[in-house]
C-alpha cells in the first residue's frame, strides 16, 4: 500500500513535470526569442494574391511558405492611420487609446494634432494614456529599437526605447531596406530583443495612384526584394532560430478616382461655416465641431448631403468602438464607400487641401466603414513562435499586440484583443492551466492514481 501510494505519486510528479515539457514547444529561458516587427502602411489584405505571377514577390511568397498568415485583418473604425498604429501598439480601440484619426482637436485645451506636423504630435499630452508595447518591453528590461514608427521618440511615463526614431514623411522602399540592415546588426551584435520598423512606400503609391495601379504593383516589388534579402540575410546568419518576424499593416484601400466611379461631395456645400469653430479631416470621415447653440442646425444641414452618414456623437454605432473616446466631436460625418468628402475651403478645416484643383482628387483612399472589404488589411509571421505554412482565419487589427507580448514573454498591458482568434497562429499557446487540465496522461494518472490509494 505504502510502495504502491509512493509509486503512484512519483509517476504522477514526473508527469506534471513532463506536461509542461513535453505537448508545446518549451520556452528557452536562457535564450529569449526575439521579435522584429515590420509595419507596412496602406497594405490591403489581397495585394499579394491579387498578383498573377506566381513567381514575383519571392519574400511575401517565403513567408506563405515558411509561417503563417491570417486570411485577412479587420482594421478598427476609423480604419485611417494614426488611430491603426496606435491600435497595433496597444491592443485598444480608438476610443481606449484616444488617438482617434489623423487629426483631431482637444476642444478643452485648444490644442490640434496634424499627421504631419510634428511639433503638433510632439504634445506629450497625447501620449500618455496608454503604454504602447515598446515601453512595456523597455520597462521590463528588453532592448528596443524604433524606424520611423508613429511617435515613438516620444517618452511615455518617462520611459524611451534604447534607440527610437519617430514618423516623418520618408518616401521609397530603400529606407525600409537600410532600416532592416541596421535591424540584422541590432540583433546580431547589439542584444536588441525588439526592433519595430515602419514603411510607407505602398500606401503612398495607393494614395497617388490607386489599389490596382501598375505604380502600386511596382512598390510592392520593390518592397517585396527588401523583405527578401533581409529574410535571406537573418536565415544565413542563423537568426532565424531566434527571430520572429512580423508583418502588419494598418488598413486598406479604395479607388477614389472619378474615372473608377467615386463621387466627390464637397462638405461646405452643405455647410454655413460661421456656424462651426472647426472642420476635422475629410475624404472618407469629417468631425464638426459646431459653435455652441448651432449643433441642432449644422446637424440638420449636414443631413441633406449626399452619399454620406451623418451622427450627433451619441449615435456613432456603438461597434465603431470610437464615439466614447475624449476628443470625438459632436457631429461626425461618415462616407459611404464611393464617395469622397471634400474638405471644406476655409481656414476652419484641418488640414486645409490646395485650392486648386478643386475639387483635390486622390487615387486611393481610406477611413471607410471598417467592415468594408477593401478595407482589409494583412498579417503574416515566420519564427519559432509561429507554425509553419499556415493560413489561419480572419483577425481583428486588436488582436495582434498579444502577440507581440506572448513571443516577447510579458504580461501585456489592458486590451481588446481575444487569445481564442490568434492561439491557432502559434507554436506554444497553451497556457498553464490549459495544460494541466487537458493533458490526457496526467488526468489518466489521477484517476490511477485515484485507484491505487
Ligand atoms: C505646425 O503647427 C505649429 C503650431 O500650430 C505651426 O506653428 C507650424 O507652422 C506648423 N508646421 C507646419 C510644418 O505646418
Ligand atoms: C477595451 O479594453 C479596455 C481596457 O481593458 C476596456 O476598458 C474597454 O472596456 C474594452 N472595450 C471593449 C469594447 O471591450
Ligand atoms: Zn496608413
Amino acid at each position: 500500500m505504502q510502495r504502491r501510494l509512493w509509486c503512484a505519486l512519483a509517476i504522477l510528479c514526473c508527469s506534471v513535470v513532463c506536461s509542461f515539457a513535453a505537448p508545446d514547444k518549451p520556452k528557452d529561458v536562457d535564450r529569449k526569442e526575439k521579435l522584429v516587427v515590420i509595419l507596412l502602411d496602406g497594405f490591403r489584405w489581397d495585394y499579394v494574391d491579387q498578383q498573377k505571377d506566381k513567381e514575383s514577390l519571392p519574400g511575401f511568397r517565403l513567408l506563405h511558405k515558411e509561417g503563417v498568415r491570417a486570411k485577412w485583418v479587420n482594421p478598427i473604425f476609423p480604419s485611417l492611420s494614426y488611430a491603426s498604429w496606435t491600435t497595433l501598439s496597444t491592443g485598444l480601440y480608438a476610443e481606449n487609446h484616444n488617438i482617434i484619426g489623423n487629426y483631431f482637436h482637444d476642444s478643452y485645451r485648444k490644442e490640434t494634432f496634424e499627421l504631419f506636423n510634428r511639433t503638433l504630435t510632439s504634445n506629450q499630452r497625447w501620449w500618455q494614456d496608454v503604454e504602447p508595447i515598446w515601453t512595456t518591453a523597455t520597462r521590463k528590461g528588453r532592448k528596443v529599437g524604433t524606424f520611423l514608427w508613429a511617435r515613438s521618440d516620444i517618452p511615455v511615463r518617462g520611459i524611451l526605447p534604447h534607440q527610437a526614431q519617430g514618423f516623418q514623411l520618408t518616401k521609397g522602399a530603400t529606407s525600409l531596406g537600410a532600416n532592416l540592415d541596421k535591424t540584422i546588426k541590432m540583433i546580431k551584435s547589439e542584444g536588441y530583443d525588439l526592433v519595430m520598423v515602419y514603411n510607407e512606400h505602398i500606401d503612398n503609391k495607393g494614395h497617388q495612384f490607386g489599389p490596382t495601379s501598375p505604380e502600386l504593383m511596382i512598390a510592392l516589388q520593390e518592397v517585396d526584394a527588401e523583405l527578401y534579402k533581409f529574410l535571406k540575410k537573418l536565415d544565413d546568419t542563423d537568426l532565424d532560430e531566434t527571430v520572429n518576424v512580423m508583418i502588419v499593416s494598418d488598413h486598406g484601400m479604395t479607388s477614389g478616382t472619378p474615372h473608377s466611379g467615386a463621387e466627390y461631395v464637397e462638405i461646405d456645400d452643405y455647410l454655413d461655416m460661421d456656424d462651426v469653430s472647426y472642420v476635422i479631416d475629410r475624404a472618407a470621415v469629417a468631425a464638426v465641431a459646431p459653435l455652441p447653440g448651432k449643433a441642432d442646425k449644422v446637424y440638420k444641414q449636414l443631413k441633406q448631403m449626399r452619399g454620406v452618414d451623418v451622427y450627433r456623437r451619441d449615435d456613432i454605432p456603438d461597434n465603431y468602438y470610437y464615439k466614447n473616446g475624449r476628443y470625438v466631436q459632436e457631429i461626425l460625418v461618415c462616407a459611404k464607400h464611393g464617395f469622397v468628402i471634400s474638405g471644406a475651403d476655409s481656414p476652419k478645416q484641418i488640414p486645409r487641401d490646395p485650392s486648386t484643383p478643386r475639387p483635390m482628387i486622390w487615387g486611393g483612399l481610406h477611413g471607410y466603414d471598417n467592415t468594408h472589404p477593401d478595407m482589409r488589411t494583412i498579417f503574416m509571421a515566420m519564427g519559432p513562435s509561429f507554425k509553419k505554412h499556415y493560413q489561419g482565419e480572419p483577425i481583428d487589427l486588436v488582436d495582434i499586440y498579444q502577440i507581440y507580448a506572448h513571443v516577447l514573454d510579458l504580461e501585456p498591458q489592458p486590451h481588446n484583443g481575444s487569445w481564442s482568434r490568434v492561439r491557432s497562429y502559434l507554436t506554444n499557446s497553451a497556457s498553464f492551466s490549459k495544460v494541466l487540465s487537458w493533458n490526457p496522461i496526467l488526468m489518466t494518472l489521477l484517476i490511477l492514481l485515484r485507484y491505487f490509494i
